[in-house]
């Protein structure tokens, strides 16, 4: 039996594929051999990737306003899968339709986890926003002095694979963090200090910012994006938690490494 492992060439799923010998990445393009044709809008896809599977890592279609439908076809196809780890968000509450409903679902299986990653440090590279930000001098955000403990990707992959292979189901929600709570400012005054590149944080309104976004994403979303923002704002995101080191046994890395260490912008 193996892991599918859905969004596996993505950041997080890239990562733990890495770590999953017996990994089988779910991907609309198929390139590999350990690859295999997934497509959430596809349900003809979905049989075919489960073979031979007994564990799922979960990222749900994205973009999607009310992804319960797919998943849940998805979920009744998976009979003889005995665990499923779901990446949810910290942003994201429980509700009862859309993003927020899909942790009740997977709570349905055999064995299951639910991770709650906070924001990624990875926003800060490639073709996020706020990477473009950083390559600009100036990262822009409604999140005021706001504080987020940024996480690796790799600590989140670190913990999934422990949540998809640990002889006993962990069978909860893992709210997973970096180590320190940061704001925009902050962040960018480690990257200036560590890469010598001047870079500053500038706070705007949450109407502005999603005016902003909205020049390259679907208005809705740049809405809800920006939503997210006044979130942080407020504080929802200023907390830290060990789950990284309770779950893995080492700690959590933190925004400084990976600034020293990766391709920042
Ligand atoms: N960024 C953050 O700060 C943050 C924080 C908390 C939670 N999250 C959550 O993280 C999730 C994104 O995870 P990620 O960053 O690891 O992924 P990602 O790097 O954004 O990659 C997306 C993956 O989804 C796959 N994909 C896209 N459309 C698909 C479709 N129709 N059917 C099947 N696969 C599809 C892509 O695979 P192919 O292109 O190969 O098909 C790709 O591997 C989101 O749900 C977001 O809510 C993000």
């Amino acid at each position: 039996m193996s892991t599918l492992v859905i969004g596996g060439t993505g950041t997080t799923g890239g990562l733990l594929a890495n770590l999953l010998p017996d990994a089988r990445i779910g991907t609309r393009k198929p390139l590999r051999d350990n690859h295999v044709r997934f497509d959430w809008e596809v349900l003809a896809t979905y049989g075919s990737a489960l073979e031979g599977v007994d564990r799922v890592y979960l990222i749900p279609p994205l973009g999607v306003v009310d992804p319960v439908p797919v998943v849940e076809s998805f979920l009744a196809r998976a009979r003889q899968v005995r665990r499923v780890v779901l990446l949810s968000s910290s942003a994201v509450p429980e509700s009862a339709t859309g993003m927020g409903a899909l942790p009740a679902l997977v709570r349905t299986m055999p064995g299951w986890a639910v991770l709650r990653p906070s924001w990624f440090m990875q926003n800060f590279t490639g073709d996020h926003v706020v990477a473009a930000g950083v390559r600009d001098g100036e990262i822009v955000t409604a999140t005021g002095d706001g504080r987020v403990a940024f996480v690796d990707a790799a600590d989140i992959a670190a913990v999934a694979a422990r949540a998809l292979t640990d002889p006993v189901p962990h069978n909860t929600d893992h709210v997973i963090t970096g180590p320190q709570a940061l704001s925009y400012a902050d962040a960018a005054a480690i990257i200036t200090e560590v890469t010598g590149r001047p870079v500053r944080h500038r706070s705007v309104s949450t109407g502005e910012l999603a005016e902003r976004l909205a020049a390259s994403l679907p208005g809705e979303f740049a809405a809800i994006l920006a939503g997210l923002d006044e979130d942080i704002r407020g504080g929802a995101e200023d907390r830290v938690t060990s789950t990284v080191e309770d779950v893995t046994g080492r700690p959590a890395r933190s925004f400084r490494d990976f600034v020293s260490r990766t391709s920042i912008g």
